[in-house]
């Protein structure tokens, strides 16, 4: 089986590569120089698709991606979305609804996984310094869990048409600093910080991000 990971460069793909190698899987990753005709999914099963971080147009992003996916001959298709898509007070969540809305409606085989912010985000030799709430309730996902759940999700049939919320532990950013043994404090957001992450700050400070572990635990078949 060979699976080509799209925006596969970055953490989420080099997480979801080196899960399906450890089950002896070749993927090939694709970036920015394989846009817009990803040439190399040619000969491909499946697709995972990852777009970059705060795309200013993800729908047509991935709208692109499914074309390639069909032009190819790629049957099946994993969508990595987020934890709580329709978000209306963010843009970048609303984006990962309408690009689910697109997956579905594709035609192709499809799973979506909706991760919850990595464990990785933060830096737990450190006292946490945050731009919100430290008491705010999040779903926390470990990255290695993410690859974990997506080998799954791309090796087996038995996903498709399926739809995962993905958290390894839930807690705030004070519970993970307290198991770490370090502190955490909210700090003001600084003057150069991007637009859509501010907006995403003054959401996680209101409402923090929630998400559930069953499904991960149910996928991974352990704690
Ligand atoms: N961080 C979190 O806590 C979290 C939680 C849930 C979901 N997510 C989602 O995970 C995704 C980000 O994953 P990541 O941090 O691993 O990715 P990333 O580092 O933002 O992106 C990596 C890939 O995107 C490609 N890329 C960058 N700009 C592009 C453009 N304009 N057009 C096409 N491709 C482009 C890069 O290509 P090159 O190889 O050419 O550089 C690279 O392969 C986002 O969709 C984010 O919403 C993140």
């Amino acid at each position: 089986m060979r699976v080509g990971i799209v925006g596969g460069h970055g953490k989420t793909g080099r997480a979801v590569a080196a899960a399906l190698a450890v089950r002896g899987v070749e993927s090939v990753a694709l970036g920015r120089s394989d846009q817009p005709d990803l040439a190399a999914l040619a000969g491909c099963d499946a697709a995972y698709l990852v777009a970059p971080n705060f795309h200013p147009d993800e729908p047509a992003y991935v709208a692109s991606a499914l074309a390639a996916c069909e032009r190819h001959g790629v049957g099946r298709v994993v969508y990595h979305s987020v934890a709580s898509p329709y978000l209306p007070a963010m843009p970048h969540h609303l984006g990962k609804a309408r690009s689910e809305d697109l997956v579905r409606r594709s035609g192709l085989g499809w799973t979506i996984v909706q991760p919850a912010v990595y464990l990785q985000n933060f830096d737990l030799t450190r006292p946490l310094l945050v731009p919100y709430d430290v008491h705010a309730p999040f779903g926390f996902l470990d990255l290695a869990d993410l690859g974990e759940a997506a080998a799954t999700v791309l090796t087996e049939d038995r996903h498709e048409g399926a739809t995962y919320e993905l958290a390894s532990r839930t807690g705030s950013v004070a519970d993970l600093a307290a198991g770490a043994g370090t502190s955490a404090e909210r700090v003001e957001v600084g003057p150069d910080v991007p637009e859509g992450l501010r907006t995403m700050f003054a959401y996680y400070d209101a409402y923090g991000l929630p998400a559930g572990t069953l499904v991960l635990r149910a996928l991974l078949g352990r704690p």
